[in-house]
């Protein structure tokens, strides 16, 4: 049986006062023993964030992180290895923001998630289409392209610990979600792929969706077998509202 996942992506939002009352709201929840949390503050804020949630089962990760795995004369990336030492568990690998605004291709994505493994740290990749490539029937070849440039650098092996998100570009901040059964087909498609590689793999791996999630369609979304949690942009920047996701992917 998987544990479902509840990630909370903050972007670029913050500053220390108001990542302080977030640390606070957050300490204040209840939340679900059957998921892992985990929340992904700008680099800035990891190490106010890894001290302000200790004792509190929600752990930290990185929005991005570096093509090699230990620090160096790299200048304004930082290391993976640094992102253990300040205590993180998890980086994100590819969000759609970094692909489309910041030109991140999968050979560098490839790199990137070889880096953060080799430390530790547990590589959510981030696939999707965008809304030209969904309407011109291309979703599914987009996302295996995506997934398969992972699974033959590095072999399907490696997402035996990682995590997989699926956000379709369109839903990402737009207000609109994928229906349950848009994206359980996605994820259906993603977990066949892997499963022709090695079904131990593709059984065990979780696949979160993410875009446009709120409390008021998790509970649907999460219901779906193939919908493993979700990865969460604005609506994890208000601690009650993320704190009724994590409860619907908990229950
Ligand atoms: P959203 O963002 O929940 O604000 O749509 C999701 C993401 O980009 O990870």
């Amino acid at each position: 049986m998987r544990r479902t996942m509840v990630a909370g992506n903050w972007k670029m939002h913050g500053t220390r006062a108001s990542v302080a009352e977030l640390i606070n709201g957050l300490r204040h929840l209840a939340l679900p023993s059957g998921a892992d949390i985990a929340v992904f503050p700008p680099c800035l804020h990891i190490t106010q964030v890894v001290d302000g949630l200790k004792g509190k089962s929600i752990q930290v990760g990185a929005q991005n992180s570096a093509v090699e795995a230990m620090q160096g004369a790299l200048t304004g990336e930082i290391a993976p290895s640094q992102l253990v030492d300040a205590g993180c568990s998890y980086v994100l690998v590819g969000h759609s923001e970094r692909r489309q605004m910041m030109g991140e291709r999968d050979g560098t994505l490839n790199r990137k998630f070889a880096a953060a493994q080799a430390c530790g740290l547990i590589p959510v990749l981030c696939i999707g289409e965008t809304l030209e490539q969904r309407e011109s029937g291309k979703t599914l070849e987009v996302v295996s392209r995506q997934l398969g440039s992972i699974i033959e650098e590095l072999g399907v092996g490696a997402f035996a610990k990682a995590v997989i998100a699926y956000e379709p570009v369109w839903a990402i901040g737009t207000g609109l979600t994928a229906t349950p059964q848009q994206a359980q087909d996605v994820h259906a498609a993603i977990r066949a792929q892997l499963a022709a590689e090695n079904s131990d793999v593709a059984q065990g791996v979780r696949l979160l969706y993410g875009g446009s999630v709120k409390a008021a369609n998790a509970v649907e979304l999460f219901g779906m077998p193939d919908i493993d949690g979700g990865l969460i942009g604005g609506a994890s920047l208000n601690a009650d509202e993320f704190g009724a996701i994590c409860r619907a992917a908990g229950n």
